[in-house]
């Protein structure tokens, strides 16, 4: 089978590496890429957004299935422009149709999914420029803090968490009225503030069946003690030692099987990951988001678990027979520890050359914003590799990627140092 991973981030190197272990897997593709998924797949040159130059390369590699890893592309409808055309419609894809997709495009439907579901979450209301009036009012009867979700996608960054009421409302008309977020925050839920502890489920789906993948928990913020400003993610590690089993029970049953039974309620199909943000209020789980991808680096630790062929999943959820694989996981932890260019998540430069990988023993070095250049690595973005270990505890795994680190060097690198120290 031919395979073309969409992508370009730790989340996608985790995908090739571990396709390339599948032996159903022929030959892997990746658009774009980075120089981890070099080593293993051939870098094809194209935006994850470009559907014309998506479709070309389908054709020209006669490739098989595409696995589509950030949010973007499944937004704007790349597995509905595959299904509309003659000469791609064979062709399998591991994400949901854009309608599904709106699950992370608008926070708005969301919180109308899972209200229409019954599915546990924080109370809200929407509103928009002509409701700016309505929405303060709503602001005064809540208790602070304030939460501000622009509607749309604003990578990563349209969530406003605000103690002030003052504060909230100017936020607010900055939001509806001068498009703080562009488009994106034309509309604003507002809702009720849940205090508690974060965690991630991830949920596979062929849009009948699902299976739950290992959980994780990701470090969004920049500084020790998760202080400062937020950012894609610094680290990573699954399990979530207080997921205990009668708390994973209630996900499963509150919030996975609503979830999946909703989207064929309303008939939204879905075949790929069902990525649930959720927060842990007192001992009843309660959903955050929905992301219709994996999370990253989430994915950095939730797939090195994953002992089962991922490509044989896959090829079940094409075929909607999810319900006759069986998912092995490692009883092992596993830990990721993500190395960031100096000033991310602000500005920061690029095109420094990474050293020491050779050096690397005992944990696996999955690349993101780094590429290949004059037979050399240098670093292309903010986030520029995810060191993932194993260990029998976190701490041990922890150990092994923070040991590793000192042989990797690149100018101005930075990373978090207590990783897991919440644990
Ligand atoms: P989101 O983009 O919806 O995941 O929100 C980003 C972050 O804001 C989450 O990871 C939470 O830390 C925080 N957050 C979002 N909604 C709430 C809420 N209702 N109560 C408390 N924290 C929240
Ligand atoms: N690490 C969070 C995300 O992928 O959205």
């Amino acid at each position: 089978m031919k395979i073309l991973v969409l992508g370009s981030g730790g989340r996608e190197h985790t995908f090739a590496w571990k396709i390339a272990q599948s032996p159903l897997c022929t030959s892997l593709f990746v658009a774009p890429g980075n120089s981890g998924t070099a080593d293993i797949a051939q870098n094809l040159d194209i935006k994850v957004t470009d559907f014309q130059a998506i479709k070309n390369a389908v054709l020209t590699h006669e490739i098989d299935m595409v696995v589509v890893g950030p949010e973007d592309p499944l937004v704007q409808g790349v597995h509905d422009f595959f299904l509309n055309d003659e000469a791609l419609k064979h062709v399998s894809i591991i994400g949901p149709q854009k309608a599904a997709a709106e699950l992370e495009g608008s926070k708005e439907f969301a919180k109308a999914f899972m209200s229409r579901h019954n599915i546990p979450t924080a109370a809200y209301q929407s509103f928009d420029a002509s409701s700016l009036m309505e929405g303060y009012s709503f602001l005064e009867s809540l208790n602070p803090p304030y939460v501000l979700k622009a509607d749309g996608l604003a990578a990563g960054k349209g969530v406003l968490i605000i103690n002030d009421l003052d504060e909230a409302k100017k936020e607010l008309k900055s939001m509806l009225v001068d498009a703080k977020f562009g488009n994106a925050s034309s509309k604003v839920v507002i809702e009720e503030f849940l205090d508690g502890i974060e965690l991630s489920c991830f949920v596979l789906t062929d849009g009948k069946h699902y299976k739950i993948l290992p959980n994780a928990k990701d470090y969004k913020r920049i500084g020790e003690g998760d202080t400062g400003l937020n950012t894609g993610g610094m680290g990573a590690v699954s399990p979530v030692p207080f997921a205990t089993e009668e708390f994973l029970n209630k996900i499963e049953e509150q919030i996975v099987k609503p979830t999946i039974n909703g989207l064929q309620k309303d008939n939204l199909p879905y075949k790929g990951f069902v990525f649930i943000g959720l927060i842990k209020v007192g001992d009843d789980p309660k959903v955050i988001e929905y992301n219709v991808r994996m999370g990253d680096p989430e994915t950095e630790v939730v797939l090195p678990r994953l002992k089962t062929d991922l490509v044989a999943i896959f090829k079940s959820i094409s075929e909607e027979r999810l319900d006759g694989v069986q998912l092995d996981v490692d009883d092992r932890a596993a830990t990721t520890v993500v190395l960031v260019s100096g000033g991310y998540p602000e500005s920061y430069e690029k095109g420094k050359e990474i050293s020491g990988l050779d050096k690397v023993k005992d944990s696996i070095v999955f690349h993101a914003g780094a590429i290949p250049k004059n037979g050399k690595i240098e670093t292309s973005g903010g986030r520029v590799m995810a060191v993932t270990s194993y260990g029998n505890t976190h701490s041990e795994a922890l150990k092994k990627s923070y040991q590793n680190i000192q042989h990797i060097h690149f100018d101005k690198m930075n990373y978090r140092k207590d990783i897991g120290f919440d644990l």
